[in-house]
């Protein structure tokens, strides 16, 4: 089946799709996006999606390239195409094309790029856990911005493939753990205690974590948005890991250290099982 692809107006083949080589997030990373899952045929979370979008152009002082209503019909319209029902639509919002010059153009015309594609919720496939590595956390003060600009997330996330893990958590000099490359990291404390790091420019502030900390709450767990060293997360009785495309995902291994007894915690699978529930999945046991 063909893709298709939304380029600045107009729908193209995906294979066909380009940009201009002066568009300003080809040359500066001067562009934001967002990753939106769709369960069932439905998105999941969209409105604090295009809230966050909307925070991140406005701490870059970037035009919207179009009216949320507009945009809303482009991505149904692109996952319409692309005949996606479970799978994510990315939509990528750049400064523009302009003669490569750092400052802002006079012009205000952000390009808009929308793609979409099938994809199988990994929790199906993972249901032993997953490995994480660590990374010293080499990036910028303003991780709170979804920006493109991701050459540390990079880096990280090939150090894990190439250590044999799925995800590099990222760790501060202090020693203190921030987030992973592409998802929010969590540690259930012996005293059962549901920590993560509050939302601060120090991580993105994931739409997966703030609805799995309404959930947490909701279903009577102590929550605490704090900061946490690694050596915590090591003694941990549960680890896991949240984000739009990994759901929640326990974290077995750290490093080469168990996590717990090695194996997914019980209130991690609770609120994996509400999680699913949420975004209108089936529960990873029955998938
Ligand atoms: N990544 N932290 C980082 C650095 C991320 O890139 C992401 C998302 C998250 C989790 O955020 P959310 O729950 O809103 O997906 C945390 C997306 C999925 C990506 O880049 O593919």
């Amino acid at each position: 089946m063909s893709r298709f692809a939304y380029v600045n107006g107009r729908f193209t083949r995906h294979r066909d799709a380009a940009i201009h080589i002066e568009d300003r997030g080809y040359q500066f990373a001067d562009a934001v996006y967002e990753v939106i899952a769709i369960q069932n045929g439905s998105f999941v979370d969209e409105g604090p999606h295009l809230d966050r979008l909307d925070r991140s152009l406005g701490e870059l002082r970037m035009a919207p390239p179009v009216a949320r209503s507009a945009l809303k019909r482009i991505l149904r319209e692109t996952v319409r195409r692309n005949r996606v029902r479970d799978g994510i639509v990315y939509l990528q919002v750049s400064r523009g094309v302009a003669r490569r010059d750092h400052a802002f153009p006079a012009h205000r015309k952000s390009s808009l790029v929308v793609t979409a594609r099938s994809m199988k919720p990994k929790s199906a496939a993972l249901a032993d856990g997953v490995v994480v590595v660590t990374t010293e956390d080499i990036r910028w003060k303003r991780c709170d911005i979804k920006t493109v600009g991701l050459l540390p997330n990079v880096l990280a996330k090939q150090r894990a493939v190439e250590a044999g893990a799925y995800e590099s958590w990222m760790v501060t000099p202090d020693g203190d753990v921030t987030e992973g490359t592409s998802a929010n990291a969590w540690i259930v404390t012996a005293g059962r205690e549901v920590v993560t790091r509050p939302p601060t420019n120090a991580i993105l502030n994931g739409i997966t974590r703030r609805t799995v900390r309404a959930i947490a709450e909701r279903e009577g767990y102590a929550v605490v948005e704090r900061v946490f060293s690694l050596n915590e997360a090591r003694a941990a009785a549960e680890a896991f890991l949240t984000s739009t495309t990994s759901h929640v995902m326990p974290v077995v291994r750290i490093d080469d250290r168990p996590v717990g007894d090695g194996r997914p915690g019980p209130l991690t699978a609770a609120l994996q099982a509400d999680y699913a529930a949420h975004a209108g999945m089936a529960h990873p046991d029955t998938a």
